[in-house]
């Protein structure tokens, strides 16, 4: 299978070449993402992407992760400090307009939604929006992998200096993980020739059928 082929390819890649991620594939990874998996479909995250040296070594100065001014591409993962009201009206008229719905179709599962976030407080909405943009990241890692990008997860990183130079405050979101897209470094990534260690598939996984 081309899937798991391409898996057994990609790692976090340690070190990038100069080369350039196209555009088009660049938008290819961030459609996947748009695609992802979200709890109750409200995708309580945006993505910023950078292409910039100069931005670039802003966002990594205070990281160990050199991936982060060398890539060719930076996805930062911004998720949501809060669950709003507002937030939620405006997801589900979208949804009905999609959807080809009468106003309030979804009134129902709007007024649940307003429960739920309702009964939650600020650490828990924020949790719960940080988890989604995890999903989101597991999305964009399969993506790169299948168009032979590379590509290294980073939690490893300065949050509030990230915040700070994107202004993520003053848009009420925080950065929860960020992604490095670009191409290996073969002559500098000792990583790109060690073996990928992984469970033995049965110690990982107990069917029940
Ligand atoms: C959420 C998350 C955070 C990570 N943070 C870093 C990081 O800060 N720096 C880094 O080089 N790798 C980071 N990694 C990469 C992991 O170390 C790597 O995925 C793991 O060792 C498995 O190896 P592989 O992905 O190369 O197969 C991170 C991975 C994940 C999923």
């Amino acid at each position: 299978m081309n899937l798991i082929e391409n898996l057994k390819w990609r790692y976090a890649a340690k070190a990038y070449s100069a080369l350039k991620v196209t555009e088009e594939k660049v938008d290819q990874i961030l459609e996947a993402i748009n695609l992802s998996a979200s709890s109750c479909g409200l995708q309580s995250y945006r993505i910023f992407v950078v292409s910039n040296p100069e931005i670039q070594k802003k966002l990594g100065a205070d990281s160990y992760n050199g991936q982060i001014s060398s890539c060719s591409h930076l996805l930062v993962f911004a998720a949501f400090n809060d669950v709003t009201p507002t937030y939620i009206d405006d997801y589900m008229a979208m949804t009905e307009k999609q959807r080809g719905l009468e106003a309030g179709a979804l009134s129902g599962f709007r007024n649940g939604l307003h429960s739920y976030f309702s009964a939650i407080n600020t650490e828990q909405k924020v949790l719960w929006a940080a988890k989604q943009a995890y999903i989101a990241l597991g999305t964009a890692l399969i993506a790169a992998a299948e168009l032979k990008v590379d590509a290294t997860p980073i939690e490893g990183f300065n949050a509030s200096l990230i915040d700070e130079v994107l202004g993520l405050q003053e848009k009420g979101l925080h950065s929860a993980v960020i992604l490095a897209l670009g191409y290996r470094d073969l002559e500098k990534d000792y990583m790109a020739t060690t073996k990928k260690v992984r469970l033995p598939i049965d110690e990982m996984i107990t069917k029940v059928y």
